[in-house]
């Protein structure tokens, strides 16, 4: 049987998405399954370089259309390098941030509207997330973090471009419901994990699928269970 999922996680700066993958990776491995955790922009070597091109606080004439574009690349990479391969091994995948996060930034933030979408088209082909998390926080949180300095490019442009993600990921999930969840972030991440958790386990459940190393211990509903410890 197979455990194939792809879980992406989106959310403006701030939201909390680091610590949820982290908690999903545990429950899930608690489980018995071995999930891929992987990033955008990012994820294979060439995907890391141009990260840091794209995050660099000192390159700021980037044009819009080049900063979308190595973001579909980053991503074009990611596809054949990890996400589809470990799909078709049977692997649950789970990539912090896809192809939302261009539509939210460079579509909506940015104004590039439907070029994104058929750009990141080609860039991904058939491979699109079964199941989608939106943690939406307040914006004005990202301001804590760029306190402390570790700001990246985007997240140095401000308040404007946060807000403005937020509401092309508020359109995305209003036309998607099959795909995508929106999670009040604001909430104590243990609660946030328990839902998170609840929903993955029923995914994998309706596949009657229990990929993992081999052994009988990974039935569907662990991960669920696990998120309980
Ligand atoms: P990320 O490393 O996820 O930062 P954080 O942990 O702060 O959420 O993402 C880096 C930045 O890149 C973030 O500000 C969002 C932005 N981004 C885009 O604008 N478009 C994209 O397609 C992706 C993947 C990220």
């Amino acid at each position: 049987m197979s455990g194939r999922l792809f879980i992406t996680f989106e959310g403006t700066d701030g939201s909390g998405k680091s610590t949820q993958i982290r908690l999903l990776e545990k429950a899930l491995i608690s489980g018995g399954f071995d999930p891929v955790v992987t990033r955008e922009p990012g994820g294979t070597r060439i995907g890391e370089l141009i990260r840091s091109i794209i995050l660099d606080t000192g390159n700021t004439e980037i044009s819009d259309v080049a900063e979308m574009m190595l973001y579909a690349a980053s991503r074009a990479q990611h596809v054949d390098e990890v996400i589809r391969p470990n799909l078709e091994a049977g692997r649950i995948v789970i990539s912090d941030r896809f192809v939302d996060s261009s539509i939210a930034y460079q579509g909506g933030a940015r104004g590039l509207g439907n070029a994104v979408q058929e750009v990141n088209a080609y860039a991904v082909r058939d491979c699109v997330p079964d199941l989608t998390f939106f943690l939406l926080s307040d914006p004005v949180k990202l301001f804590e973090r760029i306190e402390r300095k570790d700001a990246d490019r985007i997240e140095a442009e401000g308040l404007e471009v946060q807000r403005a993600a937020r509401a092309a990921y508020e359109k995305i999930a209003a036309e998607d419901r099959g795909r995508v969840v929106v999670i009040d972030a604001s909430r104590p991440a243990n609660e946030i994990h328990a839902e998170i958790a609840a929903l993955v386990g029923a995914n994998l459940k309706k596949q009657g699928g229990a990929n993992e190393r081999g052994d009988e211990r990974g039935g569907a509903g662990n991960a669920e269970g696990a998120a309980h410890e």
